[in-house]
């Protein structure tokens, strides 16, 4: 019950790493607000939360609209009093030559990549520093070098990663700690858009592909990395990137 008292806003609770990482700290005592643009999504991670006991809410709202998230945020605090948790989890992308990605797409995930968490940081903020609380942003393996087919994914996942290290300085006098988590690789919707194509070079996919060929990590195993690094058993760890990819980059 690493989360009793605590409350956790998190984005992309309608599926895969959100909704895991909602069930699991709910199972370990937090209030959970879950956000979502798919609304039936996340309402089904609510119903699974109570479902076992557990106290959650949610909102449909798009991450990339500062207006929707303040919204959200304001029906969290009104629901249960404040926020001591952020998780940003919501995340898009796809497999891709530059070539096929257009503006509208670039922009799109960047939008909601990178602007969206920076909506939700400024969001909670005021909340996030009433007791000491914690961020942790999930980028990815792609944005800690460059990955082929993925352009605007990965940098919108780099830019994340820099975003969370920067504001992990600017807040860690005040107790707010902020942290990353590069994942690669979850059995979730998201992976079956990044699935590689016979006309990618073998070499550039294998660059990004793990030491052992598809391994896939369960949305529940990189939920434990979250709650790790939101528990107080991290309380040292600021500003760092958690790289969980079967060993991909090393
Ligand atoms: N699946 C992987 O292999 C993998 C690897 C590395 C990083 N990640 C990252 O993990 C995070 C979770 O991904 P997942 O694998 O669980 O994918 P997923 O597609 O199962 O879940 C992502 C959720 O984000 C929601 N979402 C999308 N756009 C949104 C928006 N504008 N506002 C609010 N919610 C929005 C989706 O509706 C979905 O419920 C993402 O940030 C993703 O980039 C995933």
């Amino acid at each position: 019950m690493r989360f009793s008292g605590r409350v956790l806003f998190i984005t992309g609770a309608g599926s895969g790493l959100g909704r895991a990482t909602a069930r699991l700290f709910a199972a370990e005592g937090a209030k959970v607000f879950g956000v979502d643009v798919n609304g039936p999504g996340v309402a089904e991670t609510v119903e699974t939360i109570r479902r076992a006991g557990g106290v959650a809410d949610s909102a449909v709202c798009d991450v990339g609209s500062m207006a929707a998230v303040r919204a959200a945020v304001g029906l969290a605090v009104a629901a249960f009093g404040g926020i001591d948790i952020l998780v940003n989890a919501a995340g898009i992308g796809r497999a891709a030559r530059l070539e096929e990605i257009d503006e509208d797409e670039w922009q799109r995930v960047l939008t909601v990549n990178l602007t969206g968490a920076f909506n939700t940081v400024k969001a909670a903020l005021p909340h996030l520093l009433v007791r000491p609380g914690t961020v942790v942003n999930v980028a990815s393996s792609a944005g800690m070098r460059g990955q082929a087919y993925a352009a605007h994914y990965a940098a919108s996942k780099a830019g994340l990663v820099n975003f969370t290290r920067s504001i992990a300085l600017e807040f860690a006098s005040r107790g707010l700690r902020i942290n990353c988590l590069a994942p690669a690789g979850i059995r979730s919707p998201l992976i079956r858009h990044f699935i590689p194509r016979e006309d990618f070079e073998k070499s550039l996919v294998a660059y990004y592909s793990p030491p052992v060929a598809h391994q896939l990590a369960e949305p529940e195993d990189m939920a434990k990395a979250i709650a790790y690094l939101a528990s107080d058993d991290a309380k040292m760890i600021i500003g760092t990137v958690l790289v969980a990819d079967w060993g991909t980059l090393a």
